[in-house]
């Protein structure tokens, strides 16, 4: 192995991922390969999930702009690619623990939906004493860490389902959130680097991001009518988190306590379509990399058209790939999970 190559992944190696739905963690080694071949300073990750592409592309020593319109993916954001140092001190992680009953919110709303009431209590004293952290870059490393002790310790890691069913007895569903909390700021405070440049992280619709970059990765959530894409109904508990309910209404009829959705183009053919030749035709002069499911509509060749149309150099990869279970929605689906994965490329 090269040793620039080496390097990044060793870097990797420390990023902490989650089974977040439609993570790029296991294609990392092929993207890595596909960036590598082009040339590029700058990039930008428009909708980054858990950051999983934008951190690969901080190691590979590029500016990089982050984006995505959930508030639980800017606070990962803000704390793995555009903090290069700042970390959360152990002995201040561990008074996050302590009581704070100034706030009852989570407890009233969610006791015993997601998780026990020893749990939920653990959440809402660490969330309470977040509040009071003075500097807002400790503020998101414990968000952070926060959010993914949630998703650890939820069984299959989503909020879609109520009440604590598919406990298969892993050591994650044993431990406490507090002990969750905890090692999670160690494993975030081992993934926080430097790549000497100034890297940004963005939180709005990806159709309104406007940033002049070498390279545009686009990640959407992958359309099929065989299964909903919405991320906000898988993860509105930890979004709920991040954002501390702010702006948001909870469906109190609801038994998940969920509340709606953002309104996104993926979320219909037409509208995919529609927004993947905005965003072609808006990066034209970068290089574009673009991930998409060969279970997904629209179809492979429908995206390869439209890519032509904006570069004349246009190619497509094809992995294969097999989901873990929760991701993308396919699990119940007679697909049996095993897909492909596509790397498209439209070259400069
Ligand atoms: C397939 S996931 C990205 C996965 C990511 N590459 C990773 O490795 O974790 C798609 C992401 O798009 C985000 N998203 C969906 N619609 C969006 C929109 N209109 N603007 C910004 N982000 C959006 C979702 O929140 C989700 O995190």
């Amino acid at each position: 192995m090269q040793t620039f190559e080496k390097t990044v992944f060793s870097q990797l190696s420390k990023f902490p991922s989650t089974r977040y739905m439609g993570s790029k963690d296991k294609l990392l080694p092929e993207l890595f390969r596909t960036f590598n071949k082009l040339e590029f300073s700058s990039a930008l990750d428009i909708m980054s999930g858990t950051n999983s592409v934008a951190y690969l592309l901080k190691a590979m020593n590029k500016k990089v702009t982050t984006n995505d319109y959930m508030r639980m993916n800017f606070v990962i954001a803000k704390s793995l690619v555009s903090n290069n140092g700042t970390k959360l001190p152990d002995d201040i992680a561990t008074e996050l623990l302590k009581n704070n009953r100034t706030n009852k919110f989570i407890e009233d709303n969610f006791s015993g939906i997601y998780f026990d009431d020893a749990d939920t209590r653990e959440i809402q004293n660490i969330n309470n004493n977040i509040q009071h952290l003075l500097k807002p870059s400790q503020k998101y490393l414990a968000k952070a860490a926060l959010i993914r002790a949630c998703i650890k310790k939820r069984p299959r890691g989503i909020f879609a389902y109520t009440g604590l069913r598919y406990n298969d007895g892993r050591k994650d569903l044993r431990q406490t959130i507090g002990e969750h909390f905890i090692h999670s700021v160690e494993t975030i405070n081992n993934a926080v680097f430097s790549n000497k440049l100034t890297n940004k992280a963005l939180n709005i619709d990806s159709m309104d991001v406007n940033e002049q970059v070498d390279l545009v990765y686009i990640d959407p959530p992958y359309f099929s009518p065989l299964s909903d894409n919405e991320y906000v109904r898988r993860y509105h508990f930890v979004e709920g988190v991040a954002r501390d309910w702010q702006g948001v209404e909870l469906q109190e009829h609801t038994k998940t306590k969920k509340f709606k959705s953002y309104p996104s183009p993926f979320s219909k053919l037409d509208t995919t379509i529609q927004a993947f030749e905005e965003l072609i035709k808006k990066y034209a002069k970068s290089h574009i990399v673009i991930s998409y499911s060969s279970n997904a509509l629209p179809k492979k060749n429908v995206i390869l058209k439209i890519l032509k149309k904006y570069k004349s150099n246009v190619h497509v990869k094809s992995v294969d790939y097999r989901y873990s279970f929760s991701n993308q929605g396919f699990a119940k689906d007679k697909i049996k999970n095993k897909v492909s994965e596509y790397i498209f490329v439209g070259k400069d």
